[in-house]
């Protein structure tokens, strides 16, 4: 990452920020990263993380949201998983526990496939990034064999309304859609987390719909889009779906938490 107002902005988060209101003037990528930081907070505060809690942050990125919990809570121990050993390599170079007492590790590991033990963690994250996983029901199964019984899952989706799924789909099928943002699979809706969830054997523990929190966004990376060269078109298509769904209220932003019964 050699643009600098990019590296800001994305540096430490890669995903959507969260709002309390809409800027005056297009966002700053230092307003961006708070904004992105508050993201992580609003995920892993749906998970009612505790002191000495073990957690496994899958997808984790550059390990943003696991350095936000060490710098909140004592004793944990956190495991960022990630199917690119890269983003591992900068997570492990750029995530320190702010607390005594915490520990770090780092898994290069599909979330599909984790290479844990049964009844292991207290806490299951995956912060935006659900979407880019092979498959939701087998991820849903390991978070769940994983879990202790007590423990909880919580993740942030793009969650399409019934009547997107069809321009979702077609998005997914064009080829261009897998310039910028990779593969992204848009077509889990509300009611299909809720049979997964239930299939997986957990209980719904929370559900916010933060989508009018991530709307300055949008114009923030309309801005950076020129910036990345033969990208660009494919970034800025994707970007505009999802912006414009997101304003019609037939994408929603939402963040999802469930309960493995027990304990
Ligand atoms: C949009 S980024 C979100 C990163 C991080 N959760 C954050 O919020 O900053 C999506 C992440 O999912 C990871 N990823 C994609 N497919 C994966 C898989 N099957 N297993 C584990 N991680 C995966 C990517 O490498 C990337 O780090």
């Amino acid at each position: 990452m050699e643009d600098a107002e990019i590296c800001e902005a994305f540096g430490r988060h890669v995903h959507w920020g969260y709002w309390d209101r809409e800027p005056e003037q297009a966002p700053t990528s230092a307003e961006f990263a708070r904004a992105a930081e508050r993201l992580s907070r609003e995920v892993w505060e749906a998970a009612a993380i505790r002191d000495g809690d073990r957690v496994v942050d899958v997808g984790c990125g550059f390990g943003g949201t696991l350095a936000s919990i060490g710098a909140q809570r004592s004793g944990v121990s956190l495991t960022g998983v990630n199917i690119d050993h890269r983003q591992l390599t900068r997570a492990a170079r750029l995530t320190k526990t702010t607390r005594a007492g915490n520990m770090l590790a780092w898994l290069c590991a599909d979330a599909c496939a984790l290479p844990l033990a049964d009844a292991v963690c207290d806490v299951v994250l995956a912060v935006e990034c659900i979407f880019h996983f092979p498959d939701r029901r087998r991820f849903f199964a390991e978070a769940w064999r994983v879990l202790k019984p007590g423990g909880r899952l919580a993740l942030s989706d793009f969650v399409p309304v019934g009547v997107l799924l069809p321009a979702t789909a077609a998005a997914g099928l064009w080829p261009g859609s897998r310039g910028f943002y990779g593969k992204v699979d848009m077509c889990c809706t509300a009611r299909r987390y809720a049979k997964l969830a239930a299939e997986a054997g957990f209980v719904p523990s929370f559900d916010r719909d933060i989508t009018r929190h991530t709307l300055p966004t949008y114009p923030f990376l309309r801005r950076l889009s020129p910036r990345l060269g033969n990208l660009r078109l494919s970034a800025t298509m994707e970007t505009l779906f999802a912006e414009l769904a997101s304003r019609l209220g037939l994408l929603r932003y939402r963040i999802l938490a469930f309960r493995k019964p027990g304990d």
